[in-house]
């Protein structure tokens, strides 16, 4: 099959909804072939049907080291090869320094941070073995700026900005690129959760629709993004056509961290 990606194999975490399931089928759609993972069963099955053959699904949770060492030979023995991860996978969660639990922390760290190195730990030795690779780390432009009400997901995207820097450093040698993407906000449940329970905190009864709308004016562009524009500039990490980007952390938000 002609396309950007044609004869690659991709890795996407997250792939049962939102922005993972856009990029599952972008990703197919220019040629790849791909494993979808995701802790839900029911909607990464559901992403896997409406690609077709191209897709194979597994239900994974980010935050087992099996589930990931797992997912990763699920889709060499499929597939062959690995070229491309897209490790998307994540919560959201609103809160504050003061009021957090450790618990709360420690999930957040282990499903938005660990899980993207133990993703690239599994897939490494795959992309060394094949003579390159291209790694995509989802961020946030919460990695990039402080922003109230997210102290551990913060943390957690500045982490994955540090260790994608970090993986491109040592394995640039072996031609594998790594890269983040820090979007501000796209409508996707996450997002939804995230605005719902912000309103909640400060009493505020307005609707969705109206606090989608207060967020879009914050952003010079005056709109928030959509699951394309995320989908397009991880096609475009993720293809040949981004061969000497690496280490970098990409802003998506409509020069909202320009300001
Ligand atoms: N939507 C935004 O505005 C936005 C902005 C910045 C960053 N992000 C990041 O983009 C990524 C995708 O989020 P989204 O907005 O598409 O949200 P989403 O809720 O639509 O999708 C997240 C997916 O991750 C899966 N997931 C959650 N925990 C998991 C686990 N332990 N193991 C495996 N899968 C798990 C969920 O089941 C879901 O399918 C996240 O890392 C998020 O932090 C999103």
């Amino acid at each position: 099959m002609a396309g950007r990606l044609a004869g690659k194999v991709a890795i996407i975490t997250g792939a049962g909804s939102g922005i993972g399931r856009a990029s599952a089928k972008l990703f197919a759609a220019e040629g790849a072939r791909v494993m979808c993972a995701d802790i839900d069963t029911a909607n990464v099955e559901e992403t896997a049907r409406l690609i077709g053959p191209a897709a194979i699904a597994a239900t994974v949770d980010v935050a087992k080291a099996a589930d990931i060492e797992r997912m990763v030979t699920q889709t060499v023995a499929a597939f062959g090869q690995l070229d491309i991860l897209y490790a998307n996978a994540g919560i959201g969660e609103a809160t504050n320094a003061i009021d957090m639990t450790l618990e709360q922390w420690e999930r957040m760290i282990a499903i938005n941070l660990t899980s993207v190195w133990l993703s690239a730990k599994y897939t490494l030795p795959h992309m060394i073995a094949a003579g390159g690779g291209s790694i995509i780390n989802q961020s946030s432009t919460a990695g990039l700026i402080g922003i109230p009400d997210l102290p551990h997901y913060s943390s957690a995207k500045s982490g994955v900005i540090g260790l994608t820097r970090q993986i491109a450093a040592e394995y640039g040698p072996k031609n594998i690129r790594c890269n983040a993407i820090c979007p501000s906000s796209i409508p996707t449940p996450l997002v939804s959760r995230v605005w719902e329970q912000r309103a909640l905190e400060a009493g505020n009864t307005s609707t969705l629709a109206e606090q989608q709308a207060v967020v879009a004016a914050r952003h010079p562009m005056r709109r928030i993004g959509t699951l394309a524009d995320c989908a397009n500039l991880a096609l475009f990490l993720a293809s040949d056509e981004s061969g000497w980007i690496s280490g970098v952390a990409v802003p998506l938000d409509g020069a909202l961290t320009a300001t």
